[in-house]
Protein backbone atom coordinates (compact mmCIF):
# COMPACT_ATOMS: atom_id res chain seq x y z
CA UNK A 1 0.00 0.00 0.00
CA UNK A 2 2.89 2.35 -0.34
CA UNK A 3 1.26 4.06 -3.37
CA UNK A 4 -1.67 4.75 -1.09
CA UNK A 5 -1.46 8.65 0.31
CA UNK A 6 -3.94 9.52 3.10
CA UNK A 7 -3.64 13.40 3.72
CA UNK A 8 -3.35 14.21 7.38
CA UNK A 9 -3.07 17.41 6.95
CA UNK A 10 -4.80 20.04 8.95
CA UNK A 11 -6.31 22.11 6.71
CA UNK A 12 -7.14 19.56 4.10
CA UNK A 13 -9.29 17.58 7.39
CA UNK A 14 -10.97 20.90 8.41
CA UNK A 15 -12.19 21.07 4.74
CA UNK A 16 -12.77 17.45 4.40
CA UNK A 17 -15.31 17.95 7.20
CA UNK A 18 -17.08 21.01 6.18
CA UNK A 19 -17.38 18.72 3.16
CA UNK A 20 -19.27 16.49 4.30
CA UNK A 21 -21.69 18.50 6.13
CA UNK A 22 -25.69 17.88 4.46
CA UNK A 23 -25.74 21.50 5.49
CA UNK A 24 -22.69 22.58 3.30
CA UNK A 25 -25.00 24.02 -0.12
CA UNK A 26 -23.14 24.07 -3.50
CA UNK A 27 -21.66 26.83 -3.81
CA UNK A 28 -19.72 26.70 -0.63
CA UNK A 29 -19.06 22.79 -1.53
CA UNK A 30 -17.29 23.84 -5.11
CA UNK A 31 -15.09 26.53 -3.30
CA UNK A 32 -14.48 23.52 -0.82
CA UNK A 33 -13.66 20.93 -3.78
CA UNK A 34 -11.58 23.30 -5.15
CA UNK A 35 -9.56 24.26 -2.20
CA UNK A 36 -9.16 20.31 -1.35
CA UNK A 37 -8.07 20.14 -5.07
CA UNK A 38 -5.14 22.48 -4.97
CA UNK A 39 -3.94 21.29 -0.99
CA UNK A 40 -4.40 17.55 -2.83
CA UNK A 41 -2.44 18.27 -5.75
CA UNK A 42 0.37 20.25 -3.69
CA UNK A 43 0.89 16.88 -2.14
CA UNK A 44 0.76 14.28 -4.98
CA UNK A 45 3.12 16.27 -7.32
CA UNK A 46 5.98 16.44 -4.92
CA UNK A 47 8.23 14.08 -7.12
CA UNK A 48 7.97 15.93 -10.20
CA UNK A 49 10.74 15.97 -11.95
CA UNK A 50 12.49 19.35 -12.64
CA UNK A 51 15.35 20.69 -14.82
CA UNK A 52 17.81 23.54 -13.70
CA UNK A 53 18.18 27.14 -15.58
CA UNK A 54 19.53 29.98 -15.86
CA UNK A 55 17.61 33.10 -13.85
CA UNK A 56 18.60 36.33 -14.36
CA UNK A 57 17.09 38.61 -11.23
CA UNK A 58 17.73 42.00 -11.08
CA UNK A 59 20.62 41.69 -8.60
CA UNK A 60 22.60 39.11 -10.94
CA UNK A 61 22.57 35.40 -11.89
CA UNK A 62 21.44 32.56 -10.03
CA UNK A 63 20.34 28.65 -10.81
CA UNK A 64 16.63 27.73 -10.93
CA UNK A 65 14.35 25.37 -11.81
CA UNK A 66 11.38 24.66 -14.01
CA UNK A 67 8.89 21.46 -14.77
CA UNK A 68 10.90 18.69 -16.98
CA UNK A 69 7.63 16.62 -17.14
CA UNK A 70 4.51 18.01 -19.49
CA UNK A 71 1.47 17.42 -16.89
CA UNK A 72 -1.92 16.51 -18.18
CA UNK A 73 -5.09 17.33 -15.88
CA UNK A 74 -7.75 14.31 -16.37
CA UNK A 75 -10.59 15.36 -14.53
CA UNK A 76 -13.73 12.58 -14.80
CA UNK A 77 -16.89 14.11 -15.90
CA UNK A 78 -18.96 15.58 -14.06
CA UNK A 79 -17.53 15.57 -10.32
CA UNK A 80 -13.67 15.62 -11.49
CA UNK A 81 -14.51 18.97 -12.81
CA UNK A 82 -14.62 21.02 -10.03
CA UNK A 83 -10.78 20.02 -9.25
CA UNK A 84 -9.60 21.28 -12.13
CA UNK A 85 -9.65 25.21 -11.82
CA UNK A 86 -7.39 25.67 -8.51
CA UNK A 87 -4.80 23.07 -9.63
CA UNK A 88 -4.61 24.62 -13.21
CA UNK A 89 -3.90 27.91 -11.65
CA UNK A 90 -1.09 26.27 -9.94
CA UNK A 91 -0.10 24.74 -13.38
CA UNK A 92 -1.14 26.97 -16.01
CA UNK A 93 1.35 24.54 -18.23
CA UNK A 94 -0.68 21.85 -17.52
CA UNK A 95 -3.23 20.12 -20.61
CA UNK A 96 -6.52 19.82 -19.62
CA UNK A 97 -8.37 16.27 -20.94
CA UNK A 98 -12.20 15.01 -20.01
CA UNK A 99 -12.89 12.03 -19.63
CA UNK A 100 -16.58 11.59 -19.64
CA UNK A 101 -17.84 8.74 -17.84
CA UNK A 102 -20.79 7.59 -15.45
CA UNK A 103 -21.86 4.98 -13.20
CA UNK A 104 -24.82 2.48 -14.97
CA UNK A 105 -26.87 2.49 -11.68
CA UNK A 106 -27.89 -1.23 -11.81
CA UNK A 107 -24.42 -2.45 -12.26
CA UNK A 108 -22.20 0.05 -10.71
CA UNK A 109 -19.91 -0.38 -13.78
CA UNK A 110 -18.43 2.77 -15.41
CA UNK A 111 -20.41 3.91 -19.09
CA UNK A 112 -17.66 5.96 -21.18
CA UNK A 113 -19.38 8.68 -23.12
CA UNK A 114 -16.64 11.29 -24.01
CA UNK A 115 -13.02 11.21 -24.95
CA UNK A 116 -11.38 13.45 -27.14
CA UNK A 117 -8.03 12.08 -26.69
CA UNK A 118 -5.41 12.57 -29.57
CA UNK A 119 -4.35 9.21 -31.39
CA UNK A 120 -0.60 10.17 -29.67
CA UNK A 121 0.12 11.06 -26.05
CA UNK A 122 0.67 14.83 -25.26
CA UNK A 123 1.86 14.75 -21.56
CA UNK A 124 4.13 12.50 -19.83
CA UNK A 125 2.18 12.39 -16.21
CA UNK A 126 -1.18 12.29 -15.80
CA UNK A 127 -3.05 13.20 -12.73
CA UNK A 128 -6.51 11.71 -12.64
CA UNK A 129 -9.16 13.70 -10.86
CA UNK A 130 -12.35 13.14 -9.47
CA UNK A 131 -13.27 13.53 -5.43
CA UNK A 132 -14.83 9.82 -5.18
CA UNK A 133 -13.58 6.25 -5.51
CA UNK A 134 -16.02 4.25 -4.70
CA UNK A 135 -16.23 0.78 -6.64
CA UNK A 136 -12.99 2.04 -8.28
CA UNK A 137 -14.37 1.21 -11.41
CA UNK A 138 -14.41 4.91 -13.13
CA UNK A 139 -10.83 5.12 -11.49
CA UNK A 140 -9.54 2.12 -13.62
CA UNK A 141 -11.33 2.49 -16.48
CA UNK A 142 -9.99 6.30 -17.04
CA UNK A 143 -6.51 4.70 -15.80
CA UNK A 144 -6.76 1.75 -19.06
CA UNK A 145 -7.74 4.77 -21.29
CA UNK A 146 -4.31 7.07 -20.34
CA UNK A 147 -2.26 3.66 -20.44
CA UNK A 148 -3.68 2.62 -23.89
CA UNK A 149 -2.88 6.24 -24.92
CA UNK A 150 0.67 6.65 -23.64
CA UNK A 151 0.74 8.41 -20.85
CA UNK A 152 3.96 7.47 -18.99
CA UNK A 153 3.11 7.96 -15.18
CA UNK A 154 -0.20 8.45 -13.80
CA UNK A 155 -1.57 9.48 -10.35
CA UNK A 156 -5.21 9.60 -8.89
CA UNK A 157 -6.49 12.71 -7.04
CA UNK A 158 -9.41 12.40 -5.10
CA UNK A 159 -11.33 13.19 -2.00
CA UNK A 160 -12.97 10.25 -0.34
CA UNK A 161 -12.13 6.60 -1.24
CA UNK A 162 -14.00 3.55 -0.36
CA UNK A 163 -11.56 0.57 0.89
CA UNK A 164 -13.55 -1.45 -2.15
CA UNK A 165 -11.95 1.59 -4.30
CA UNK A 166 -8.49 1.12 -2.81
CA UNK A 167 -8.46 -2.51 -3.32
CA UNK A 168 -9.72 -2.39 -7.27
CA UNK A 169 -7.37 0.46 -8.59
CA UNK A 170 -4.24 -1.05 -6.84
CA UNK A 171 -5.17 -4.55 -8.54
CA UNK A 172 -5.44 -3.18 -11.88
CA UNK A 173 -2.75 -0.56 -11.37
CA UNK A 174 -0.25 -1.40 -8.62
CA UNK A 175 2.13 1.47 -10.73
CA UNK A 176 -0.65 4.23 -10.10
CA UNK A 177 -0.23 7.02 -6.87
CA UNK A 178 -3.24 7.38 -4.99
CA UNK A 179 -3.80 10.10 -3.43
CA UNK A 180 -7.17 11.40 -1.17
CA UNK A 181 -7.74 12.77 2.13
CA UNK A 182 -9.77 10.11 3.86
CA UNK A 183 -10.93 6.20 3.38
CA UNK A 184 -13.77 5.53 4.51
CA UNK A 185 -15.38 2.95 6.20
CA UNK A 186 -17.56 0.97 3.44
CA UNK A 187 -19.97 1.15 0.06
CA UNK A 188 -23.64 0.76 0.74
CA UNK A 189 -25.45 -1.39 -1.52
CA UNK A 190 -26.42 0.76 -3.75
CA UNK A 191 -22.31 2.19 -4.43
CA UNK A 192 -22.08 4.66 -1.98
CA UNK A 193 -19.63 5.76 0.00
CA UNK A 194 -20.31 5.30 3.92
CA UNK A 195 -19.89 7.71 5.71
CA UNK A 196 -19.18 9.98 2.11
CA UNK A 197 -20.94 13.32 1.50
CA UNK A 198 -23.19 11.64 -0.84
CA UNK A 199 -22.98 12.57 -4.54
CA UNK A 200 -20.35 14.59 -5.14
CA UNK A 201 -21.92 15.81 -8.83
CA UNK A 202 -25.47 16.54 -7.40
CA UNK A 203 -23.90 18.51 -4.65
CA UNK A 204 -21.36 20.74 -6.86
CA UNK A 205 -24.30 21.05 -9.81
CA UNK A 206 -27.36 21.46 -7.57
CA UNK A 207 -28.88 18.79 -8.98
CA UNK A 208 -29.91 16.02 -6.56
C1 LIG B 1 -19.32 9.34 -9.47
C2 LIG B 1 -17.95 9.88 -9.09
C3 LIG B 1 -17.02 8.92 -9.78
C4 LIG B 1 -17.76 7.62 -9.70
C5 LIG B 1 -17.13 6.82 -8.62
O1 LIG B 1 -19.68 9.72 -10.73
O2 LIG B 1 -17.74 11.19 -9.46
O3 LIG B 1 -16.76 9.27 -11.13
O4 LIG B 1 -19.11 7.93 -9.36
O5 LIG B 1 -17.70 5.59 -8.56
P1 LIG B 1 -16.93 4.25 -8.89
O6 LIG B 1 -15.61 4.31 -8.17
O7 LIG B 1 -17.85 3.20 -8.34
O8 LIG B 1 -16.76 4.14 -10.37
P2 LIG B 1 -21.13 9.42 -11.35
O9 LIG B 1 -21.10 8.14 -12.09
O10 LIG B 1 -22.16 9.55 -10.27
O11 LIG B 1 -21.30 10.55 -12.43
P3 LIG B 1 -21.39 12.13 -12.26
O12 LIG B 1 -20.05 12.61 -11.76
O13 LIG B 1 -21.67 12.56 -13.65
O14 LIG B 1 -22.51 12.46 -11.31
N1 LIG C 1 -20.19 8.70 -6.36
C1 LIG C 1 -20.51 9.70 -5.51
O1 LIG C 1 -20.69 10.84 -5.93
N2 LIG C 1 -20.61 9.40 -4.21
C2 LIG C 1 -20.39 8.18 -3.71
O2 LIG C 1 -20.49 7.98 -2.49
C3 LIG C 1 -20.07 7.16 -4.62
C4 LIG C 1 -19.96 7.44 -5.93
Amino acid sequence: MERVHVSNHPLILHKLSLLRDEKTKPKKFRELVRELAILLAYEATADLALEPVDVVTPMGETQGYTLKEKIGLVPILRAGLGMVEGIWEMMPGAEVWHIGLYRDERTLRPVEYYNKLPVDPTVQVCLILDPMLATGGSAVATTNILKKWGAQRIKFVGIIAAPEGIKALTEAHPDVDIHVAAVDDHLNEIGYIVPGLGDAGDRQFGTG
